[in-house]
């Protein structure tokens, strides 16, 4: 393998990509600033979790090609592509994404570069943000414009990344030289036939962001329907169903329930709005609003289907929490909906007690005043009320029959429209779902 890659930032994105790279056969060094997290990666432990990836980590630390490091020293001396993956969160109090990390990174690599090589930002960043690390890069970099921007977005999802990674949709190349398209190209040549869209910075920066706020409008879709549903005494689970059929359509993102959470979804949405609003084009964008309040709506709608099956209070209730993480396998809780509504519920006086199969250690550090229980049947043991917010396989599967002979009530709120209606109401349930009769 002709170059030698770096990975800058190690979270979801970076991780996974670095490992993934050395799987390919390049050698790798990763970098970030927290030393302790150095230290797990270089022993072999995912500070995630994150299915299938362990294996491929552990992998590339055996062959010896891929290791990780603080020092952006060793970093600059070693690559000939430096792949960019911090993160850009919301900034606290504004809609805007916070690109200190990313300014950081540059700032610190920059001065270090001092021969031939590509630097590539991975991180998802308001449009025009490549454009002002570039003019960062061409100050700092003694090796002047022998060091070069890019721009490759990443699409991969939680869950599914080293899948993504390995097997991608697309790749989109921003770039602004022959050299830096033809470089890029050969790295991702391993990956087989993959279409490759080469763009400008801009294009580049908002392929992603569009990807996301298409994938929440047409969550935030079939929720609105979920809603008219509700209002129509119709089923928004067959609506779905029949929708999907139509290849126009598609199935997927269409399933209705308590909505979108995570890292990215709702604050690259909110971002997007910011940044339009500071090109002017807010216009454009008001739409994303709507997509963002149905979203968080879900969240309150669930709140109330649970009070009105507790019957209208939840003073001296207690409530079982099925999942914590935004999604099934991962333990992110970052705006997780299933948390959020179990926080509410116990602002509002319910006993809240959650299980989740991988995500309870980091809801008990984010949310130490709700209960917990270590399984499924101890999450909801005398309890008045079940909320199903994260759809688990574990979950899915669950016994009506076993669970209703632990629970003080046999009512049961599907947030996902993820279980078998007529099975629980035949064990006895008083089975309520987002959308369905
Ligand atoms: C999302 C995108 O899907 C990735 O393509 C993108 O790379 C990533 O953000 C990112 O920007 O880094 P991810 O956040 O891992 O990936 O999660 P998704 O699988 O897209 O799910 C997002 C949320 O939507 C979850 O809370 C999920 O429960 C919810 N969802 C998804 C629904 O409520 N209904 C659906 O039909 C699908």
């Amino acid at each position: 393998m002709p170059y030698r890659v770096t990975v800058i930032g190690t979270g979801y994105l970076g991780i996974t990509h670095a490992a993934c790279m050395a799987d390919l056969g390049y050698e790798v060094l990763g970098l970030d600033v927290d030393a302790d997290k150095i230290r797990r990666l270089n022993s072999g432990e995912l500070p995630i979790h994150e299915p299938g990836l362990e294996p491929v980590l552990r992998r590339g630390l055996e062959s010896g090609r891929l290791r990780f490091t603080t020092s952006y020293e060793e970093v600059a001396a070693f690559g000939d592509v430096h792949f960019v993956c911090v993160g850009t969160p919301q900034k606290r109090g504004e809609y805007a994404a916070d690109t200190t990390y990313l300014d950081n990174a540059v700032e610190f690599l920059a001065p270090l570069l001092d021969r031939e090589c590509l630097v590539v930002g991975k991180s998802t960043v308001p449009v025009g943000t490549a454009e002002r690390l570039a003019d960062k890069l061409a100050r700092l970099a003694p090796a002047g414009s022998q060091a070069e921007l890019a721009w490759n977005p990443e699409f991969l999802r939680e869950g599914f990344a080293v899948e993504d990674t390995l097997h991608p949709d697309r790749i989109v190349l921003g770039v602004r030289s022959e050299r830096a398209e033809k470089r890029l190209r050969e790295v991702y040549e391993p990956l087989g036939e993959v279409p490759i869209v080469v763009t400008d910075f801009a294009t580049a920066e908002l392929v992603k962001t569009a990807a996301n706020a298409f994938l929440a409008t047409k969550i935030s879709f079939i929720n609105a329907m979920a809603e008219v549903c509700e209002a129509a005494h119709a089923d928004v689970g067959l609506l779905s169903e029949a929708l999907s059929y139509d290849d126009r359509i598609g199935g997927r993102y269409l399933n209705a329930g308590l909505g979108f959470g995570g890292g990215c979804l709702p604050k690259d949405i909110r971002a997007f709005m910011a940044r339009a609003g500071e090109l002017g084009a807010d216009q454009a964008l008001t739409f994303l609003r709507e997509v963002d309040a149905i979203n968080m709506r879900r969240r309150a709608r669930m709140v109330d289907l649970a009070r009105e099956l507790a019957g209208g209070s939840f003073h001296g209730c207690t409530v079982g929490v099925l999942g914590a993480a935004f999604k099934p396998n991962s333990d992110d809780i970052r705006d997780s909906p299933a948390l959020a509504v179990a926080v509410t519920i116990g602002h509002q006086g319910g006993q809240v007690t959650v299980y989740d199969p991988i995500a309870l250690d980091n809801a008990r550090k984010a949310h130490p005043e709700l209960n917990y229980g270590e399984s499924a049947v101890e999450a909801v043991r005398g309890a008045h009320v079940v909320l199903l917010l994260t759809e688990w396989q574990e979950f899915v599967q669950l016994d009506p029959v076993e669970l209703g002979a632990v629970v003080a009530a046999r009512r049961i709120v599907d947030g996902r429209n993820a279980l078998n209606a007529g099975m629980w109401r035949s064990a006895g349930w008083h089975y309520r779902a987002l959308g369905r009769p």
